[in-house]
């Protein structure tokens, strides 16, 4: 089985890295535009087998598509990072650029396969995948639900002094400031968040997650990679062990939520045939109301993109 990341920087070497220590596939075909680095990073994971036990083959290319033929699944996360003071949706029209021809090259190569966006501004950025590679909408989906509920956990177990391990979490819309992070459906060993954190420190929380991408481009000067390419993983695996756990995914939404033709973070099910169900969870009024919000701030971007397309 193969898995190929396109994109050898930060977060998607970091990806490569996981499933190859994991074991998930048998190969990982890493892609780079840029000369020598998707080759110069995956020897680099590869010289890592021998300490880390695993013989999953890491083989990295310079924009070679024929190597990445037949893979099951295939990440996108070439583009360009945030910097600091750039919104994800400064980047749009270099970013959607680089997606169209990487996800036309990939499906000449691997027409069934199915697609994991990670490449920003991330909603409008796997809609741009999908219009180009006319794949079935169960079959094109964005990461970012994992990485947000990810930091929203993390930050919880501080507050809670508990394990993240038992943080359960959900979260809607966009991968964005609007995002909706939802104390409601968040448990700790199956006890409601909200009987064990006050409002005040919980909204603080909500308002960090919200923030949490941002949080680390100011730190570092570029976006994070170590959660994001783990999180990529994470989806990855679901699929190839066909394990349907249920995660937040950006998913092409066609009535689901009250919301039509908008790839929008919602809870699927995914297993070996990509997103396998959409969960219409029952909303309050206040949490939809959000979600129409967020719903409103990536369409704004999505028709940002019809536009360059015209
Ligand atoms: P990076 O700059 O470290 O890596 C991007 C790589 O893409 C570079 O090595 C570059 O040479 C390559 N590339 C550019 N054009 C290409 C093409 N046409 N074909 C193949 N490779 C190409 O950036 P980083 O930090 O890895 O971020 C990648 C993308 O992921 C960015 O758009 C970033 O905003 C996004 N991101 C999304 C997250 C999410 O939650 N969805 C989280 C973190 C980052
Ligand atoms: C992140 O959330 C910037 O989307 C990137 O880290």
């Amino acid at each position: 089985m193969k898995v190929t990341v396109v994109g050898a920087g930060n977060v998607g070497a970091t990806c490569a890295n996981v499933i190859a220590q994991k074991e998930l596939v048998n190969e990982v075909i890493l892609v780079d535009i840029k000369e020598g680095t998707a080759e110069g990073k995956s020897l680099d994971i590869w010289q890592t087998s021998g300490i880390n036990n695993y013989d999953t083959r890491v083989k990295g290319v310079t924009n070679d598509y024929t190597s990445t033929a037949n893979s099951e699944v295939v990440v996108i996360t070439s583009g360009l990072p945030r910097k600091p003071g750039m919104s994800r949706d400064d980047l749009i029209s270099t970013n959607a650029e680089i997606v169209k021809s990487v996800t036309e090259n990939v499906i000449k190569h691997s027409p069934d396969t199915i697609l994991i966006v990670v490449s920003n501004p991330l909603d409008v950025m796997t809609y741009c995948a999908y219009i180009n590679s006319k794949l079935p909408s169960t079959k094109v989906m964005g990461m970012a639900g994992i990485l947000d509920t990810a930091r929203y956990r993390a930050f919880l177990a501080d507050a809670l002094n508990c394990s993240p391990k038992d943080i359960q979490a959900m979260l809607l819309g966009g991968h964005g400031d609007t995002m909706v992070p939802l104390p409601r459906y968040t448990t700790v060993s199956g006890i409601p968040v909200t009987e064990l954190i006050d409002n005040s420190k919980l909204n603080a929380i909500v308002d960090r997650t919200k923030k949490g991408g941002g949080e680390l481009v100011a730190l570092m000067g570029t976006s994070a990679w170590y959660a994001p390419g783990a999180a990529a993983a994470q989806m990855v695996e679901s699929i190839v062990k066909d394990q349907k756990r249920i995660f937040p995914v950006c998913a092409w939404l066609n009535g689901e939520y009250g919301q039509k033709e908008i790839y929008l973070g919602v809870p699927v099910v995914l297993g070996k045939n990509g997103i396998e169900k959409i969960i219409e969870l029952k909303l309050n009024n206040d949490e939809m109301k959000l979600l129409n919000d967020s719903a409103k701030a990536v369409k704004e971007v999505m028709d940002v993109l019809d536009k360059l397309n015209k």
